[in-house]
């Protein structure tokens, strides 16, 4: 089976093709980055727009690198949520159309789901069952994984997702967008010993995450501070350290409430270098796995999709003739495929 993905659900136009057989046969990615940085942030309107422009060339690109012929396609899968709904539609209805156009199935792909199974497509996988941290700019997502579409959220943010939070967080440092990768960069030259900020929801039981505070307390030491460079980066260094500790505190609990013993770590937080060399400690202690995608995989890309949809339909799962977009999709709606594999 030879599965075309399509990923438009936010800022990035992502297309892979996924052969059952080969793997990974190759991949495009166009970011809109340059697109949204002077409004600092991502503007729906323009993101629609430019997966008009962008999609049908990026497709073609991820055709031709994959070395394989349209004709050689036997699904397609697209992002049909969460995300932004008018980018989710442009994706949508170029893949349900291809789709019918070629004689082959469709089927529509949770982008969440999409960022859980990512590590999938490295070379030592993680088994079934473990629990996922998925860390993007729209989720903050603990998820008990029993097998594909097998899934309970056991932590959710009651606020701010926390890639929100690093945004948010970046730009009142005066750091350009997407603040997440800037804001780690430039931690790097903070002092960990100067401030410390709290870890939200961690006195008391429970796995919910709360991040918009800590952005508030960002604000506050900033204003009170010489708003010097050092300032700067020590407010990084204290932020990111009050992230990830928050989030390896969850994961330590969810993990023990869990008895698994396998973690992943998926979504575009996920390649923030810090975390993954804290929850990589954390499981060595535990005598358990981490796992997490390349961090070109972290972030979206039409990889993920691929994989994901081709699960599905390997599974028999396709879409009626009908164009799907869901931007609100609980990853709990899901169904679960029969295979444990
Ligand atoms: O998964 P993703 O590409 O898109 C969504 O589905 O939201 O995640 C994007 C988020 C942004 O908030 C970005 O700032 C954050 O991931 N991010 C990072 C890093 N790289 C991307 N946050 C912290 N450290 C990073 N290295
Ligand atoms: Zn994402």
């Amino acid at each position: 089976m030879i599965v075309l993905g399509i990923e438009t659900s936010c800022d990035e136009t992502g297309v892979a093709v996924y052969d059952s057989e080969r793997g990974l046969l190759g991949d495009a990615l166009y970011s809109q980055v340059g697109l949204h940085a002077k409004y600092g942030g991502v503007v729906p309107e323009l993101a629609s727009r430019d997966h008009v422009r962008k999609l049908l060339p990026i497709i073609t690109q991820a055709i031709d690198i994959s070395k394989i012929k349209k004709n050689d396609i036997t699904g397609v899968a697209y992002t049909a949520g969460p995300g932004l709904v008018g980018a989710l539609l442009v994706g949508a209805t170029a893949g349900r159309c291809m789709a019918w156009t070629w004689g082959v199935p469709a089927v529509a792909v949770h982008h969440m789901e999409g960022h859980l199974l990512a590590p999938m497509l490295e070379a030592d996988p993680p088994e079934f069952p473990f629990l996922a941290l998925l860390v993007s700019g729209g989720h903050t997502l603990l998820v008990e994984v029993g097998r594909v579409g097998d899934y309970r959220v056991l932590g959710d943010s009651i606020d701010d997702a926390v890639g929100e939070a690093f945004d948010k967080t970046a730009s009142l440092l005066g750091l350009p967008y997407p603040g997440g990768p800037a804001l780690a960069a430039l931690a790097l030259q903070g002092d960990p010993a100067r401030f410390t900020f709290p870890r939200p929801m961690t006195n008391r039981p429970g796995l919910d995450f709360s991040f918009s505070g800590l952005k508030t307390f960002a604000m506050n030491v900033w204003r009170d501070s010489g708003q010097s460079d050092q300032d700067r980066a020590d407010i990084a260094r204290a932020f990111e350290d009050a992230v990830v500790d928050t989030m390896v505190i969850k994961c330590r609990r969810a993990l023990a409430a869990t008895g698994l013993k396998t973690l992943v770590i998926a979504g575009g937080v996920g390649a923030n270098v810090r975390l993954r060399q804290r929850l990589r400690e954390l499981m060595e202690v535990s005598d358990g796995r981490v796992c997490y995608p390349r961090p070109e995989f972290c972030t979206d890309n039409g990889a993920m999709i691929a994989y994901a949809g081709y699960r599905r339909l390997q599974a028999g799962q396709h879409e009626s003739l009908s164009i799907k977009a869901t931007p609100r999709w609980s990853l709990e709606e899901l169904s679960a495929l029969d295979t444990q594999l």
